[in-house]
C-alpha cells in the first residue's frame, strides 16, 4: 500500500523531499487529486506515465506555485498572448489550465512531445504548500495528471487515490490526505497557442465568464487540436456501463424491467418511485454541488457491483457544461 499522510507541515516537507528526489506524490488540488512528480525530471515523469498506464504522448499539466507565478510561467512558456495574461489575472490560482508555447529546453517528457505546455496554478492550500516546499528544493513545477489509472474515474479523495494505486508500496507513492476536493471535476483547459482562445475541456468556469475575462470569444476545438486524454471520447469510465437517459426514457426503461433491477444503479434528478432496493443517488439541482460529488457518486455506485449505472441527463444550462461533458465521456 502507498504511504498515507495528512497535511501537517512535516507531511508537506516529506512530500517535497520525495518530489525533489524524483519520487511520486498523490496530492489534493481544488479540482481532483493529482499524481505529481518534478516536471523537469524526465525519469520521475516517466514514473507517472508508468503508474497510470497512460500513453507517453498524452501531455501532462505542469502545476506552478502561487509565490512567483510570473517566474514559473516564464520558466516553462515561450510566450504568453495578451488574452492568456487576462485569463491568468482573472482565474489564477484556480481551476484553469492554459496551453502555451513551450520553451524548447524544458519539460519535454511531461509535455508528451508537444511543443506546447499546459500550465496551471492550483488554489488548494495543500497543493500550494507542496509547490512552495518543493520550490525550496529547486523544483520549479509539478507535472500532475489526475491520480487515476488511464481512462478511469478521477479521484476526489485520498482514499480513491490509495484504491487506484493499491499495488504501489510505501516507498513508491506517498499520498497527502487533504479531504474531499471542493470543485470535483478537472480544470477547464484553454489552448492559447492558436492566436485565439480554444476550449479543449470544459470545467466549472462558464464560457461567459471565460470570454468576459479573455475579452475574446471562445472557439470550439477542431481536428487540429492536440490529443488530450480528458478529451478522448471515452474516458472517466467506471467498470459498470454508464447510460444517459432523460426522465421519460428512464421511467419507461425502469417499467420494462419490473422486479428485475438487481444489476442497475441510478443517479437521477427526479424521484424514481420504482427504486425497490436499487442503489440510487439523487443528483443535486445545483451544478456546483453536482460537480463536487460526481466522481465520488460514480465510484460509490460502481462499488455496489452493478452492471449498469443509469444516469438522468443533466439540465441544459451553461453552468452544467462540465458535468455534461464528463457524464457523456463516462457513457461513451
Ligand atoms: O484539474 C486538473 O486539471 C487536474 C488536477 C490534478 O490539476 N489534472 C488533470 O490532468 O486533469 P490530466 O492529465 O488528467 O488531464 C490533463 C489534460 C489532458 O487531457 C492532457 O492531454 C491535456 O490536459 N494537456 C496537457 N498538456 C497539454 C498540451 N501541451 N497540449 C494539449 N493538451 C494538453
Ligand atoms: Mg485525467
Amino acid at each position: 500500500m502507498p504511504l498515507l499522510l495528512g497535511q501537517d507541515p512535516a507531511a508537506i516537507e516529506q512530500a517535497a523531499q520525495r518530489l525533489a528526489h524524483g519520487g511520486l506524490v498523490g496530492l489534493p488540488t481544488e479540482t481532483v487529486y493529482g499524481l505529481a512528480a518534478d516536471a523537469e525530471n524526465a525519469s520521475a515523469v516517466r514514473g507517472i506515465f508508468a503508474a497510470k498506464g497512460r500513453p507517453a504522448d498524452h501531455p501532462l499539466i505542469v502545476h506552478v506555485g502561487p509565490d512567483a507565478p510570473r517566474t514559473a510561467i516564464d520558466a516553462f512558456a515561450r510566450e504568453v498572448p495578451a488574452f492568456a495574461e487576462r485569463l491568468i489575472a482573472a482565474f489564477w490560482p484556480g481551476p484553469l489550465t492554459l496551453i502555451l508555447p513551450r520553451r524548447a529546453d524544458v519539460a519535454a517528457v511531461a509535455a508528451g512531445g508537444q511543443d506546447s505546455v499546459g500550465l496551471r496554478c492550483p488554489a488548494h492550500p495543500v497543493a500550494q504548500a507542496v509547490l512552495s516546499a518543493a520550490a525550496a528544493h529547486g523544483v520549479r513545477g509539478l507535472a500532475a495528471p489526475s491520480a487515476n489509472r488511464f481512462g478511469r474515474v478521477s479521484p476526489t479523495t485520498a482514499a480513491h487515490v490509495a484504491e487506484e494505486f493499491a499495488d504501489l508500496g510505501e516507498s513508491e507513492l506517498l499520498i497527502l490526505d487533504g479531504g474531499a476536493c471542493p470543485v470535483g471535476i478537472e480544470s477547464t483547459i484553454i489552448d492559447c497557442t492558436r492566436g485565439h482562445p480554444v476550449l479543449l475541456r470544459p470545467g466549472v468556469l462558464t464560457a461567459a465568464q471565460l470570454e468576459a475575462a479573455a475579452g475574446e470569444p471562445l472557439r470550439a476545438r477542431d481536428g487540429a487540436a492536440p490529443r488530450a486524454s480528458g478529451t478522448l471520447e471515452s474516458h472517466y469510465a467506471p467498470r459498470a456501463k454508464v447510460r444517459l437517459m432523460d426522465a421519460r426514457q428512464l421511467r419507461a426503461a425502469f417499467e420494462v424491467l419490473g422486479q428485475d433491477t438487481k444489476h442497475i444503479a441510478l443517479y437521477t434528478r427526479s424521484a424514481i418511485d420504482a427504486a425497490r432496493g436499487t442503489p440510487h443517488r439523487r443528483m443535486p439541482d445545483n451544478a456546483v454541488a453536482a460537480a463536487q460529488e460526481l466522481f465520488a457518486v460514480l465510484r460509490e455506485l460502481d462499488a455496489t457491483g452493478v452492471r449498469l449505472i443509469w444516469v438522468e441527463t443533466p439540465p441544459d444550462g451553461p453552468e452544467w457544461d462540465g458535468v455534461r461533458d464528463r457524464l457523456g465521456r463516462a457513457a461513451a
